[in-house]
């Protein structure tokens, strides 16, 4: 993908990750973009239950509480994934990186 091109869909290890996957306890950092949309929270509502995950970090435009929704391991973040230096820190340590955002056309 050129540097110029908007990223369609995204599920796997960022390529530029600071540092290699799973943290020292062997559980995932995940990046999610979208997860307030439909798709996104119910996914994110997964991730939380799942032990193999220790964090999560979620990215989109609007402000968004997750403690409204119980989560704890959830981390978010206002941020436009076209701003591609918003995209490099919501990905910089993640260990899996979802793109449940917009897709373009
Ligand atoms: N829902 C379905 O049944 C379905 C079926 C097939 C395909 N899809 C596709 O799956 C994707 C997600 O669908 P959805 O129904 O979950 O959509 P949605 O409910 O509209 O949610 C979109 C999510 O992406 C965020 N977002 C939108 N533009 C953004 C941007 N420029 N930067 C950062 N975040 C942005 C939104 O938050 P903010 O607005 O706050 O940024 C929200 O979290 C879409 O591409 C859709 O076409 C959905």
């Amino acid at each position: 993908m050129g540097a110029q091109e908007t990223p369609r869909a995204v599920v796997g290890a960022p390529a530029r990750t600071r540092r290699p996957a799973s943290a020292a306890n062997g559980k995932l950092t995940v990046a999610v973009t979208g997860p307030t949309g439909q798709i996104g929270r119910p996914f994110m509502a997964a991730l939380e239950r799942t032990p193999q995950v220790e964090r999560v970090i979620g990215m989109a435009r609007r402000p968004f509480d997750p403690t409204r929704h119980g989560w704890k391991k959830v981390e978010y973040r206002q941020g436009d994934i076209l701003d591609l230096d918003a995209l490099d820190a919501l990905i910089a340590g993640a260990d899996v990186v979802v793109q449940t955002g917009p897709t373009g056309s």
